[in-house]
């Protein structure tokens, strides 16, 4: 397991989930990490368990996001892949969704995700080979009931990667669409059996995702494997979206 061997990534949303998932394979393939998150206790349980570095940051502090991602430049000695999963899901009626949750969703999904790609920016320039991988979401492909803000922001993560895949090239910047993933953020649907049952029926495989199918995702974009991909979006879903 040394497809990561010598690289140095940043991952945000590291303390749950998928984030908390794609540290340790990446740690497993061999990369050295930082680990970005706003919940310090769960991070450091994370980081303890990888060797990882740890950034303590919410988001939403604009001012706080580039010493955070600087930080983690110099713990590492440099910068060459970056996952973004941070991120938050609202689901509510479109009706009611108002200013401020639109506002705490732009935040956080696409905002904050570009301002970590942004403070990242020269670390990843100086690395020989660069990789960005942006954890959007079926979502931003196909609406479900009550994600319209979510699924907006999602859309602007996406079409923000193939953006920054022409401009920032030769730096590589992917997306990842998953379906629907058994973490914490799904967990108040999904420990209902007769919501979980209608998921499973949902997708071709009749599965419910783990964080490890998004992780393994993450890695192969990471790694030299995908040395030619670029602006893509990789879908994750068990066969949600077609079937
Ligand atoms: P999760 O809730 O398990 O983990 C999200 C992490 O992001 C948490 O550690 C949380 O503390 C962190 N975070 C949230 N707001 C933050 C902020 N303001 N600043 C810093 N960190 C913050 O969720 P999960 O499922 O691991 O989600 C990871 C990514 O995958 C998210 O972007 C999510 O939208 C996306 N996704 C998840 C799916 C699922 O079914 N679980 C499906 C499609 C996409």
């Amino acid at each position: 397991m040394t497809r990561l061997s010598g690289r140095k990534a940043l991952i945000t949303g590291a303390a749950s989930g998928i984030g908390r998932e794609t540290a340790r394979r990446f740690a497993a393939e061999g990369a050295t990490l930082a680990l970005l998150d706003r919940d310090a206790a769960a991070l450091k349980v994370i980081a303890d368990e990888t060797g990882a570095s740890v950034m303590v940051c919410d988001l939403t502090d604009v001012g706080a996001i580039a010493p955070a991602v600087d930080r983690a430049a110099e713990a590492l000695g440099g910068l060459d892949a970056l996952i973004n999963a941070a991120g938050i899901l609202v689901r509510q009626p479109f009706e009611t969704i108002d200013a401020a949750l639109w506002q705490r969703l732009f935040e956080v999904n696409l905002r904050g995700l570009a301002l970590v790609c942004q403070a990242a920016l020269p670390a990843l320039r100086a690395a020989t080979s660069a990789s960005i991988v942006n954890i959007a979401s079926l979502s931003a492909l196909k609406p479900s009931p009550g994600t319209s803000a979510y699924a907006a922001t999602k859309a602007g993560v996406l079409m923000l990667s193939k953006c920054l895949a022409e401009e920032l090239a030769p730096i590589r910047v992917n997306a990842i669409c998953p379906g629907i993933i058994d973490t914490a953020m799904t967990a108040g649907f999904m420990n209902d059996p007769g919501t979980r049952d209608k998921i499973v029926a949902a997708n071709a495989l009749h599965a419910i995702g783990q964080p490890t199918d998004i992780a393994a995702a993450c890695v192969y974009l990471t790694s030299s494997e995908a040395c030619f991909v670029t602006g893509t979006q990789l879908v994750v879903d068990g066969g949600r979206s077609f079937s």
